[in-house]
């Protein structure tokens, strides 16, 4: 299979999993428990029809929006998300690269491959840092001041993940960081030499926004096991809050749900909020952020900028978040499975695809700005 007959998040999943060993396609693609939550994600919108408009004049479009004080030429924006190098070698820096080249925003994550610092430079368009809040206080301050001296428009901290998700598919292959396997898992990466030659041939896997705090050298960890060992499961309003003071800026809560927490989030001085269960990937059953977006936007839509993510694989899935309220929306598998099938050419592909088919829908629905989508657009089933 080659790029060029990668038209939608199949074709895209499909390529990333004849090119990668199993394990690490089953960490991208797999969820918690059930994967129920993963799927009702994407489903959620196809409970939610579009009521087009017509004859308004929309022969030039602009799919602009400005979210946590940054002018985004799209809608729609790169979720951080963690070990990137692992899926190809150009990893965030792929990324970062594609991002800016539509002009749009990404993050690294707390758990990237590549220096907040580096990946700063190679896209000084807005980006947010994604952070975890660990139990050592210490490496939480240095995060904090790393990522402020890099110059980060906005930090994002995310919420929704101090203990880890029952990732099954994880243990039956034994994926950790850097890597351990069980004898299954080591199997299916034999299958995959050519991965895996790319691997040993580029510098070494690092994380480095962790590494002067966390020896992930010595030994290896799930990713629940991160999340259950390092982070810290006493976070409190108080601690966000105090975060929010020292940050100073831009500050983003991801993770939240409710309407009751998206107003706290509001009262201790969050400038934006993203809806998310974490591509299901924590707690399987949740309900979806796009399920929860419209009575959010009600309650708090005048006081920070709503964002979600979660299950978006087209154009019309984007539109849809957009009538109800949300500033902007998140990609993340979306982009993932591109990065892992050619790298910055796989995602800027993806986010082609994605602007044109949010451009089509845009001239379909009769709306030439963004902030004409309104809820008048939308028919629950
Ligand atoms: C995950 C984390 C690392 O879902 O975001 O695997």
């Amino acid at each position: 299979m080659r790029l060029k007959d990668c038209h939608n998040f199949r074709d895209f999943r499909r390529m990333a999993q004849q090119r990668l060993p199993g394990p690490i396609f089953n960490y991208i693609d797999g969820a918690a428990d059930d994967e129920v939550t993963y799927r009702r994600n994407t489903e959620a919108f196809e409970a939610v029809d579009l009521v087009p408009n017509i004859l308004r004049g929309v022969g030039e479009v602009d799919m602009s929006v400005t979210v946590l004080g940054q002018k985004l030429a799209m809608p729609v924006y790169c979720s951080p998300t963690a070990l990137q190098r692992l899926f190809h070698h150009q990893g965030e820096r792929a990324v970062a690269a594609a991002a800016h080249k539509y002009g749009t925003m990404f993050g690294v994550s707390s758990l990237g491959t590549v220096s907040l610092e580096e990946a700063r430079k190679i896209a000084p368009g807005p980006q947010v840092y994604q952070f975890y809040f660990h139990k050592d206080r210490g490496l939480n301050r240095e995060m904090m001041a790393r990522a402020k001296a890099a110059g980060v428009d906005a930090m994002l901290l995310t919420v929704d993940s101090i203990t880890g998700g029952n990732r099954e598919r994880d243990k039956r292959t034994g994926f950790s960081i850097p890597f351990r396997l069980n004898l299954a898992g080591l199997t299916q990466f034999a299958m995959r030499p050519a991965w895996g030659l790319n691997y040993l041939t580029h510098e070494k896997f690092s994380l480095p926004q962790l590494d002067s705090h966390v020896d992930m050298g010595g030994g290896t960890m799930s990713i629940s096991k991160y999340f259950t060992e390092m982070l810290d499961p006493n976070l409190t309003w108080a601690d966000v809050e105090q975060m929010v003071g020292e940050w100073g800026g831009q500050f983003c809560l991801k993770g939240v749900m409710s309407v009751a927490d998206a107003r706290k989030a509001a009262d201790i001085g969050c400038t934006g909020i993203v809806l998310s269960n974490h591509g299901g990937r924590q707690l399987d059953g949740s309900r979806t952020a796009f399920e929860q977006l419209g009575e959010v936007v009600d309650a708090v839509g005048d006081r920070l900028d709503v964002m979600m993510d979660g299950g978006v694989q087209r154009g019309t899935h984007v539109l849809k978040a957009l009538s109800l309220g949300a500033k902007a929306v998140g990609l993340g598998r979306y982009y993932l499975f591109p990065l892992a099938a050619a790298g910055q050419a796989g995602v800027e592909r993806a986010l082609n695809n994605m602007r044109i088919e949010i451009e089509r829908a845009m001239k379909l629905m009769g709306a030439s700005r963004i902030d004409e989508l309104s809820r008048d657009n939308l028919k629950f089933r």
